[in-house]
């Protein structure tokens, strides 16, 4: 399972990139609007620090609109991938970039039915979200299974990107589902390092060798 950051933040992306446990960035319109300066530079920045997928979302809401965005998205680098929301001129829009060879993330999937219309379109990636999902009490975590399912029947080449991530469990639940991707926040993604034995266990050894070192002398 490939692991992206959600998030805009340049400084979280170069420190996950320089520990080589990173594939790929997601950005929406809210996290974009947390970081100072050009939104195009922000993006170029990114991409040349991981060199792999990087969502950039329209903001438009009219399929028209959501093409000249999404081209003009992609033409900042290579490595973006446009990203669109689920309605109905999102699954237009999908469709028309992923004729021209564009690739498609299409966001904001809270049902099985949206995220298979968005394959049916060529999307390259759908984006389930499953912590807004468990926030309303439903479990986010069933959706991922279902969409799972329906794609194993399927010939989509569609990706599953596990999104709207909360915590470490998230990610283990999407990687022994065999989703293709999670996206997390930097936050989450550091309490996976964590473990209080691994301080413990580490803190022991050190003692213990400087203990040895202090008697040879
Ligand atoms: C997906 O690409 C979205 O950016 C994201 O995962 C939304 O997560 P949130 O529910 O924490 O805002």
């Amino acid at each position: 399972m490939k692991l992206f950051v959600d998030t805009g933040n340049l400084k979280d992306i170069e420190a996950l990139a320089a520990l080589g446990i990173l594939d790929g960035v997601t950005t929406n319109p809210s996290l974009l609007a947390r970081e100072p300066g050009d939104y195009r530079q922000i993006l170029r920045q990114i991409c040349q620090t991981v060199k792999g997928p990087v969502s950039a979302e329209v903001v438009a809401t009219d399929a028209a609109g959501m093409l000249r965005e999404g081209r003009d998205l992609a033409a900042i680098d290579e490595h973006i991938v446009v990203k669109v929301p689920f309605t109905r001129d999102g699954v237009k829009a999908c469709r028309t970039l992923a004729s021209e060879g564009l690739r498609v993330n299409v966001t904001l999937i809270f049902s099985a039915a949206q995220a298979w219309l968005a394959a049916k379109v060529g999307a390259t990636y759908v984006s389930p979200f499953v912590g807004r999902l468990d926030d309303i009490g439903a479990t986010g975590m069933t959706l991922i299974r279902e969409i799972l399912d329906i794609f194993d029947h399927s010939p989509f080449t569609t990706e599953v990107l596990v999104a709207s991530v909360r915590h470490p469990i998230h990610i283990i639940e999407a990687a022994r589902m065999g989703a293709h991707v999670v996206t997390a926040p930097a936050a989450v993604i550091d309490q996976c390092f964590k473990h209080p034995l691994t301080d413990i266990g580490l803190e022991r050894f050190l003692k213990d060798w400087e203990k040895a070192q202090a008697a040879r002398v």
